[in-house]
């Protein structure tokens, strides 16, 4: 079988609805096969991924479903299938995602065999499917975040259909497991431990595009590490929405309920697996047991991400996020003080109804305050049917863009004076593959998430190296190896 395909085989398959799945694929396969001989080629696929780590993950599934399906994997659109993961966190996402489903149809009107399927967070919105139904006629499949698990079923009825066919589900408390799975990097994976959000932050979509918070088992995900690790993985990062909140959705008397940083504990224990990572942890509910964990643990990445997203108290209130600005800079000073190797990155929002420049500058202050090693900043993008999307004091975009610029700088300068502190130590590097911009490089990741550049053989890829940190370049180094 291909490598990096886990779940591939009916024998080690345990989950009765990936098993029906495993029938769908060679369903498909008859049919992929039947075509390319006709045609006298491979058929090809192409999964084009918008947002975060979870639709990463999602995507690695229905790439291994095609692939198992008898596709060969394309970067181009111009393929025989087609398939857009969608996300819808910010407005920008979704208009991005209509500008190449329209450039699209063209590649359509020249291949009468290709399908172009839609999927993901922003097909979990009512107004986004009348939207593609109405001028985006040339779709064959649209289907939600909640019925991934059914594209192999779905797929199979497409390539039987000349209509365009929607399925989209408003919610589930299901969770399959045993899914293929195809993984990008044959020696890093991401590993979903809960799906959902409980949180309603006022300005985020994501609960309402991803339902309620549904937490894997202790057991199926430690079952899975170990099958990575048995398939070459050394680093996992454990993917929740807010991984803080992990197992709170089982019942009190049932022994899955375990805390996330028993969970994160667990992981450690799989041999084989060397680094573990986590995205991502909500402020208000980061306990003394996680830092312990951390603490205790050196196999845990010395990463934090700790979303900010404003240092407004009022904001803050107003976002629905539970913390105070006080309450968010006495745990990094925590973290800073038991950690003191720690990398701690954010996002922020600016231009959330309401903020003013004297809020912004609150924002700043804590940036300052809290030496953030980076940080993502996003404009406000108002989502219908959220709360904020109905505060009366939306912000006008003049006003936001120049508060952005000056956050930024703040931002960027923090994250240029905590790199440079690394400065001609040595450190544990996962390589992770050839240098983009130079082909006689390797880049290799830091535990604390820093890249580091360094001459040196391509079989060092997928190892982990002690490389020296020579010279700092803003957000990375160049370094050398050092034999130990
Ligand atoms: N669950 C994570 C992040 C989810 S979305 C958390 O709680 O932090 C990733 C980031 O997108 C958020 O941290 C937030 O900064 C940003 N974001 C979410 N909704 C947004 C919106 N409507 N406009 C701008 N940025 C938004
Ligand atoms: Fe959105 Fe808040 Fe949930 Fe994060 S915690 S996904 S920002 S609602
Ligand atoms: Fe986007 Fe969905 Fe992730 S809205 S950020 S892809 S959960």
């Amino acid at each position: 079988m291909e490598i990096n395909i886990l779940n591939s085989s009916k024998e080690n398959v345990q989950d009765a609805e990936s098993l029906k799945q495993l029938e769908y694929i060679d369903k498909v396969k008859e049919k992929v096969d039947t075509l390319s001989a006709e045609l006298g080629r491979k058929l090809t696929a192409c999964v084009v991924t918008f947002g975060c780590q979870m639709n990463a993950r999602d995507s690695e599934k229905l790439l291994a479903i095609l692939k198992l399906a008898g596709y060969e994997e394309t970067e181009s659109e111009d393929a025989d299938f087609v398939i857009y993961n969608t996300c819808t966190v910010r407005d920008n996402a979704d208009q991005r995602v209509l500008g190449r489903l329209g450039q699209c149809s063209a590649f359509k009107k020249k291949n009468p065999n290709m399908k172009i399927a839609i999927c993901g967070c922003m097909m979990q919105e009512q107004s986004a499917v009348e939207k593609i139904q109405k001028s985006y006629r040339f779709v064959d499949l649209i289907f939600g975040t909640h019925n991934i698990y059914k594209f192999a079923e779905l797929l199979n009825t497409t390539l039987d259909s000349d209509r365009m066919i929607i399925d989209i589900w408003k919610e589930t408390d299901k969770i399959v497991e045993d899914l293929p799975v195809m993984r990008k990097y044959p020696f890093k994976s991401g590993v979903n431990i809960m799906f959902g959000c409980n949180n309603f932050c006022t300005y985020c979509i994501v609960p309402y595009v991803r339902g309620r918070e549904r937490s894997r088992s202790p057991r199926d995900i430690i079952r899975e590490c170990e099958k990575l690790a048995a398939d070459g993985v050394k680093e996992v990062m454990l993917l929740g929405q807010n991984v803080n909140s992990y197992g709170l959705d089982f019942k009190d008397d049932d022994p899955n309920k375990i805390s996330f940083a028993k969970l994160l504990e667990m992981v450690c224990e799989v041999e084989g697996i060397e680094r573990v990572r986590f995205m991502t942890p909500h402020p208000k509910d980061f306990s003394d047991e996680l830092l312990d964990v951390i603490a205790s643990n050196p196999k845990i990445a010395r990463h934090i991400h700790l979303p900010l997203q404003a240092g407004n108290n009022e904001i803050l209130r107003r976002m629905n996020r539970k913390y105070t600005r006080e309450a968010y800079l006495e745990l990094v000073d925590k973290i800073r003080t038991r950690l003191p190797e720690v990398a701690i990155t954010t996002d922020i929002i600016v231009g959330f109804p309401g903020e003013d420049r004297a809020a912004v500058e609150e924002t700043i202050d804590v940036v300052k305050k809290a030496h953030f090693d980076n940080a993502f900043t996003f404009i406000y993008s108002k989502r219908t049917g959220t709360p904020a999307a109905s505060f009366e004091d939306q912000v006008p975009e003049d006003v936001v863009k120049e508060n952005f610029d000056a956050l930024l700088k703040v931002v960027q300068d923090s994250a240029k004076d905590q790199a440079s502190k690394l400065q001609g130590r040595v450190e544990n590097v996962l390589v992770e593959g050839v240098n983009e911009h130079d082909s006689s490089l390797l880049t290799g990741r830091m535990s604390n998430n820093t890249l580091v550049h360094f001459p040196g053989d391509e079989s060092l890829i997928g190892q982990f190296a002690e490389v020296s940190l020579d010279e700092c370049h803003g957000f990375y180094y160049l370094g050398k190896l050092v034999n130990d």
